[in-house]
């Protein structure tokens, strides 16, 4: 596929993944504009190495809040492809802490932009779900939980944030076998790299990890759970590639997961950055906070077989190039 002219609109576009593919889109020659209300976004996200915007900011980027349908149907036409990132997305005490206001907030974007795309009739409408909407009880078992696409009904989400990505997946789908637009649908498990938000309030492990093992002693490593809760971490990069894939092969051929494979204890993941830090870190373990789910690998044979796609990046390499990146942010800001 040629992304050369492709016009391109990819909503959270200033945020954490919706930037690192803007940028990628850009770099691949398409026209892509940006729709991004900043709630946990932030514009810095949107230069390039080299340090100019990667977009024409006042062209092409759109600060509007998507649960507002009258305002999404007005910016979400005339490209060929929506990039639908655009969610709430947080740590887990944000999501534990604020299960109403995430569940209504995701299914107004979520259905807002989707109604948009089809009424202005755009061709193509790509959503990303989550590894959090599958099932508890799948992901409480004993022993390494490698799940398939197909084990995701019936339904039973641990978090109001997993029930909300699972109907943004459910009414893409509705939306797709009543003919009314091509679909293509990646479930995401735990995405990791430069541009996530590592603030104390919003961000999820590892750039929290990082910040701490950065701040440190300043800031206690605390690490929350007992650390033996385990996720399938993959290096955003690795996302990307598969955001450009299913719109070249993935498009109305169903759900698709992408993850490393691999589990890794959020003890062994923090002992890593601690290693990376270089410092003498004690690490300090809070049992009293929520640790999530026990644990779930992806099974990517979907992807194999659908997109030709495999991670590459390992997560001693990502989380190293996630740590410079957040050491050099957290420098500028002090
Ligand atoms: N990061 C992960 O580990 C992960 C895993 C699975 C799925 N996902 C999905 O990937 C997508 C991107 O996640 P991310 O990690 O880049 O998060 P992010 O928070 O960095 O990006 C989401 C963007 O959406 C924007 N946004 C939120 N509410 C909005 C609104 N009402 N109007 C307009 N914009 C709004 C935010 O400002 C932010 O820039 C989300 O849909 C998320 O559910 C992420």
């Amino acid at each position: 596929m040629n992304f050369q002219s492709l016009r391109c609109l990819v909503t959270g576009g200033a945020g954490f993944i919706g930037s690192t593919l803007v940028k990628r889109l850009v770099g691949s020659g398409a026209q892509v504009s940006v729709v991004d209300n900043l709630w946990r976004g932030n514009l810095e996200n949107l230069k390039s190495a080299n340090g100019d915007w990667a977009i024409d900011l006042e062209k092409d980027f759109h600060l509007v809040d998507l649960t507002d349908y009258a305002k999404c149907a007005e910016l979400v036409r005339e490209v060929d492809v929506v990039y639908h990132l655009a969610d709430i997305v947080a740590g887990i005490n944000f999501v534990f802490g604020n299960e109403p206001f995430i569940f209504r907030q995701n299914l107004l974007i979520n259905t807002n932009v989707l109604s948009a795309a089809v009424l202005n009739q755009i061709p193509n409408y790509i959503y990303v779900g989550t590894a959090c909407s599958f099932p508890k009880s799948l992901q409480m078992q004993p022993g390494i939980v490698r799940l398939n696409e197909e084990q995701t009904y019936p339904a039973e989400p641990e978090s109001s944030y997993g029930w909300s990505k699972l109907m943004g997946e459910y009414e893409a789908e509705l939306a797709q076998k009543d003919g009314k637009i091509n679909v293509g649908l990646l479930r995401l498990h735990n995405v990791y790299g430069p541009g996530a938000a590592f603030d104390p309030k919003r961000s999820q492990v590892l750039p929290s990890l990082i910040r701490k093992a950065i701040r440190y002693p300043e800031e206690p490593f605390i690490v929350w759970g007992s650390g033996n809760q385990y996720r399938d971490f993959i290096y955003v990069d690795d996302v990307i590639e598969g955001l450009l894939a299913v719109f070249e092969r993935g498009m109305n051929r169903g759900l698709i997961q992408i993850g490393s494979e691999r589990p890794t204890t959020i003890r062994e993941a923090a002992e890593l950055i601690v290693k990376i830090s270089g410092k003498n870190i004690d690490v300090q373990w809070d049992t009293s906070k929520p640790e999530g789910d026990r644990g779930r690998i992806a099974d990517c044979t979907r992807a194999r077989a659908c997109l030709g796609w495999k991670p590459r990046v390992d997560l001693e390499t990502g989380l190293q190039r996630t740590y410079d990146w957040v050491a050099a942010r957290h420098a500028l800001a002090v």
